[in-house]
């Protein structure tokens, strides 16, 4: 099956930006590692980011025909975004939330997600290893 991975706002950054908060890994660094913990799994990756609130809500829309899971880290949209909540609940497989950071020891405004709504489980504080926890739980819920 595919598994999508979403990032969203300043994700494209990874690695470059506030380092000590988020670590030194890209997100191509990411994303390879996401494809290695899948081998043998039988379920392959495919990933988008954007800095375009509206694009990302037509990727979410589309993954009703071509994926069968989401990892999402919607980075700053998590605390702002119903528009987002309310394509992720349009879409019908499993859905993980990730964040690097661990957002509840953050400031206030980081506490609240409006993608966890949706979200089957949530990742938080795991750094960029949340995400390989993630594709490899959605690869369980989808087995
Ligand atoms: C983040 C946490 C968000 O609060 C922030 O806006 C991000 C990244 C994380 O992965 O820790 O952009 O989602």
């Amino acid at each position: 099956a595919t598994i999508l991975m979403l990032n969203g706002p300043n994700l494209g950054l990874l690695g470059l930006r506030e380092p000590a908060i988020y670590g030194h890994d890209t997100l191509e660094d990411v994303e390879a590692a996401c494809r290695d913990a899948l081998q043998g799994t039988g379920h392959e990756l495919d990933a988008f980011q954007t800095d375009h609130e509206g694009a990302m809500l037509e990727r979410v829309h589309a993954a009703r025909q071509d994926a069968d899971a989401v990892v999402i880290n919607a980075g700053a949209w998590t605390h702002t975004s119903i528009a987002l909540l309310d394509a992720l609940s349009a879409f019908e497989g499993p859905v993980v939330e990730v964040h690097i950071s661990q957002v509840h020891r953050r400031e206030a405004f980081r506490h609240h997600s409006y993608v966890s709504a949706r979200a089957d489980a949530v990742i938080v504080g795991c750094g960029v290893q949340g995400y390989e926890f993630a594709v490899l739980r959605v690869a369980r819920l989808l087995d």
